[in-house]
């Protein structure tokens, strides 16, 4: 659980995209794409959910990347090589279902970007075509181009405020890639991590093509063991919980409204604390 490497990935103004390499055999021996972690930093501090973005079995490491967010993040952000977590658990939920598809886009959003990393990679060993979309809101906040560039055989890049790649959204390269039916039909999946509106519209338009759609979603977890029910989602109708049943799920049946809800429960509390804190 000790932290061997740190590495700010990415900063614009007060927002800081992390990178840490922490020692855990057991994880990094038995961790697969689209799993991830619980951690908590203190002894008294909240557990949060963080995907293992990459693996070194022989340095016995696993590779996490996130943005500081709020409290936990942020506290995070302030370890440093050598310091060790409080806690640590996984690999937690269920490996991305990685099958010869043929042709794939990946699209990835904010720190999302990380998220479509370790799928990325399996599935280009698997042989799939990869395309890749990455979206950030400025060129300072983009991570991981260079990796994901040299895994993909279509590469595109957004900027929301057009300093970096095309401006514009994510979902205006995806709505081109899919323009007709006929091109739309050489996609046989699309995979997508990043906010919420962004899954939600990629589904929207991915539903109207019929390709196969699977997003990770971030439901907010405790236990991350399927005991609390935090992580409630409804997905065809039906109740299922991210932690254990996810965190990927079909895109065109989730119930993204009360996601949306549910995310924001904690906001006011999560913003007291940091007052508190004076973080
Ligand atoms: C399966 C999964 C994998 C994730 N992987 C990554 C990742 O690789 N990199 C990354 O930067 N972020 C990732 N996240 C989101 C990350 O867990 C939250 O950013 C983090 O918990 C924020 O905590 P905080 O105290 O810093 O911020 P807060 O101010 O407490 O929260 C900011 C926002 O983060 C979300 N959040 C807060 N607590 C939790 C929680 N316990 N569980 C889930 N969401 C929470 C809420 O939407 C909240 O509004 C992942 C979430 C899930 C569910
Ligand atoms: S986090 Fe408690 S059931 Fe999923």
């Amino acid at each position: 659980m000790k932290i061997l490497h740190k590495e700010i990935l990415a900063r614009s103004n007060n927002l800081y995209i992390i990178r840490l390499e922490i020692i855990a055999p057991e994880i990094s021996r038995k961790a697969k794409a689209g799993q991830f972690v619980v951690l908590m930093v203190n002894e008294k501090g909240e557990r949060i959910p963080l995907t293992i973005v990459d693996k070194d079995i022989e340095n016995a490491t696993i590779t996490l990347i996130f943005q500081e967010a709020g409290l936990t993040t942020k506290l995070l952000g302030r370890l440093n090589p050598g310091d060790s977590l409080y806690a640590l658990v996984g690999p937690l939920g269920n490996p991305t279902e990685i099958e010869r598809y043929g042709r794939v886009i990946l699209v990835g959003g904010g720190v999302g970007i990380a998220e479509i990393y370790p799928v990325a990679k399996a599935l280009k060993e698997k042989e799939n075509q990869i395309t890749t979309i990455l979206g950030a809101r400025t060129k300072d906040l983009l991570i991981l181009e260079e990796k994901l560039k040299k895994i993909s055989d279509e590469f595109y890049i957004t900027t929301d405020d057009g300093t970096y790649g095309r401006k514009g959204f994510v979902t205006d390269i995806l709505e081109e890639l899919l323009s007709s039916k006929i091109k739309a039909m050489g996609y046989k999946l699309v995979y997508a991590v990043g906010p919420i509106p962004m899954m939600r519209r990629i589904s929207e338009i991915t539903s109207s093509y019929n390709i196969k759609t699977i997003v990770s979603l971030n439901a907010v977890m405790v236990d991350a063991t399927g005991m609390c029910g935090c992580c409630r989602v409804t997905v065809a109708g039906k109740t299922y919980f991210s932690c254990i049943d996810g965190p990927e799920f079909d895109a065109h049946l989730v119930d993204w409204e009360e996601l949306k809800k549910r995310n924001r429960i904690y906001q006011d509390k999560e913003k007291h604390i940091c007052n508190l804190y004076r973080i």
